[in-house]
């Protein structure tokens, strides 16, 4: 990110969600507040959409990730999770439109350039900050995540669900990891939902998504955010697996248009971005002799 500047890439996922709104009705994703964050960007967010079809794809996407993670989220606060932190909030709206008497305390975490942009953003659209929202500004680069949530009122012992969407591929694999395992290590247990991308391979659909990546990568060089990570999907799952997560769910290409599209589009190789969750909580149930979760099911375990 440049230096003092908010986030260039946080408004572009924005306006593509805002742009889903309109031309394709929220269909994958609704958020009735996705304009309106916008403010006056929102029109001209919507034309560029319009004019451009080749974004059609990352705004597709887009919606599905924050879909997936809104879809996980509600399963796991309806078994039991109590906080919610948005890692690399941008201008995610999820807190404001969160249903009201869920009891569900949430923190953003953000780059501070980025975090004190949205909260004059959310002042001039007249957006409520609610009282279960908590800010946490925190450089993941340079800053201990655990420091900022615990100064932020985090309660490590609570079960907690992270999402991290947009921000993994602009981090170094180090601070991926480093964040990674201190989700792990919550005594509470967590769950999380990110995306990455796989670095470009071979086979159908290969040349297209290499296209795509390059574009994409020195749009967001010109703007300071340089993509610094990808993974391939087997190493990732095992690295999770060794920090502890288990009931892992990837959906790929194929899968996100499955699921999401309908199985509109022709079929696409498993290689791109893909979208990830994981949980902690099983595993410590039964490390804590308690696989029932104190008369709850246990999950799934995969
Ligand atoms: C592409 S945006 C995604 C925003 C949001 N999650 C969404 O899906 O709309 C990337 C986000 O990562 C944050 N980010 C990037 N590098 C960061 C860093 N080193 N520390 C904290 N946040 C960072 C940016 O401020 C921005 O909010």
């Amino acid at each position: 990110m440049q230096e003092g500047l908010p986030s260039r890439t946080a408004l572009g996922a924005a306006s593509h969600r805002a742009a889903h709104q309109v031309l394709e009705r929220g269909a994958i994703f609704a958020d009735p507040l996705a304009a309106r964050i916008l403010g006056p960007d929102a029109e001209a967010a919507i034309r560029d959409a319009q004019a451009d079809p080749s974004r059609r794809r990352l705004r597709l996407f887009i919606a599905a990730r924050t879909r997936f993670a809104e879809d996980a989220l509600a399963e796991a606060v309806a078994r039991g999770d109590r906080q919610l932190v948005v890692l690399g909030a941008g201008l995610d709206t999820y807190a404001y439109r969160a249903p009201e008497g869920s009891g569900l305390r949430i923190f953003e975490v953000d780059h501070p350039a980025t975090q004190a942009w949205k909260r004059r953003r959310l002042a001039e659209a007249s957006i409520p900050v609610p009282g279960s929202l908590t800010f946490a500004p925190v450089d993941f680069e340079r800053e201990s995540l655990s420091e900022g949530l615990a100064a932020a009122g985090l309660d490590p012992a609570l079960q907690t669900f992270f999402t991290w969407l947009g921000v993994v591929p602009y981090l170094t694999e180090q601070a991926v990891f480093s964040t990674l395992s201190y989700i792990a290590g919550l005594p509470g247990g967590a769950h999380v939902v990110f995306d990455y991308g796989n670095p470009a391979g071979q086979g159908p659909g290969q040349d297209a998504y290499a296209e795509g990546r390059q574009a994409l990568a020195s749009r967001v060089a010109l703007i300071g955010e340089e993509l610094r990570s990808h993974f391939e999907t087997g190493a990732l799952l095992a690295r999770l697996a060794e920090l502890g997560y288990r009931n892992m769910e990837d959906l790929g290409p194929e899968e996100i248009r499955v699921r999401y599209f309908a199985g509109r589009g022709s079929p696409m190789s498993d290689r791109g971005g893909h979208i990830v969750r994981a949980s902690t909580v099983y595993a410590r149930r039964i490390r804590r002799g308690d696989p029932m979760g104190q008369g709850r099911r246990p999950e799934r375990a995969s």
